[in-house]
């Protein structure tokens, strides 16, 4: 009777041992893997809110993923929802009570006075990534039309030579700043290079005029997905730009 029970007993243990084994091996393959999905669960740009105040965001009209693989969904979110969202908040609240307040943007840079870094910084960040964010498309039709592709011509030779000349301004941009084309004074493109949040609306810029078309050379828009590659975020940035706003903004430009 003894023998039995040792051996019942035995059984049951090894049982439960096993079962034991057999359960937490179970768990371990149970435990569910991160999906596709969750990986790349992204917010949407109509959440992102600036505070209140003068100026607004720019409305982005496709989702954070529509621009890849040219610029990647994280990237675009951390860009419009967290950079280009402080910068317009920071920018609000330097100008509240201020008879900036109710003023034109391009008159708010007329009245800059550079050497307040905190208005500086958030109205160049503001309007640079107001300027990125408005020409950028899922949908490019990959150059220009109408009069901006014959001020291109004009000014540049045809529009291969403009992006040729564009991209090389950009490439030789040294550290975190914004490659720009412009419309000057007397009505003619240039392009142009700007350090940090600077732009051609400053008084300090070395050429001036109307920015029609702004790439951004900060690593935060590109680094992501290209790392140090920035030569190729230049080159796919041509594959992603909306032609008709550019060509709108020429014609109000030239129109002044
Ligand atoms: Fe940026």
């Amino acid at each position: 009777m003894k023998k039995i029970v040792i051996f019942l007993f035995c059984s049951i243990f090894a049982l439960s041992v096993g079962s034991c084994k057999r359960k937490k091996y179970t768990e371990v393959v149970e435990v569910p893997l991160p999906s596709v999905e969750e990986k790349l669960a992204l917010g949407v740009p109509e959440d992102a809110k600036a505070e209140p105040g003068a100026f607004e965001i720019t409305e982005l009209k496709f989702g954070y993923d529509a621009l890849a693989p040219n610029i990647d969904a994280q990237t675009m979110e951390i860009h419009y929802s967290k950079q280009y969202v402080s910068f317009t908040s920071n920018l609000n609240k330097a100008l509240a009570g201020t008879e900036s307040e109710n003023s034109p943007i391009e008159d708010v840079f007329k009245k800059l006075d550079l050497s307040n870094t905190e208005v500086k910084n958030n109205l160049g960040g503001f309007y640079n990534h107001t300027l990125y964010f408005d020409v950028l498309t899922p949908k490019s039709s990959g150059k220009p039309t109408d009069t901006l592709a014959s001020a291109i011509d004009k000014d540049f030779g045809s529009f291969e030579e403009f992006k040729t000349q564009f991209k090389e301004s950009a490439n030789k941009q040294f550290g975190s700043g914004w490659t720009w084309l412009i419309v000057d004074k007397a009505g003619k493109l240039q392009i142009t290079n700007t350090q940090n949040q600077d732009n051609p609306l400053m008084s300090r810029a070395e050429t001036s005029g109307t920015p029609i078309l702004a790439i951004d050379l900060w690593e935060h828009a590109y680094y992501l997905n290209y790392q140090n590659n920035r030569k190729k975020y230049i080159d796919n940035f041509f594959n992603i730009i909306n032609w008709k706003k550019v060509g709108d903004k020429f014609d109000e430009a030239i129109s002044k």
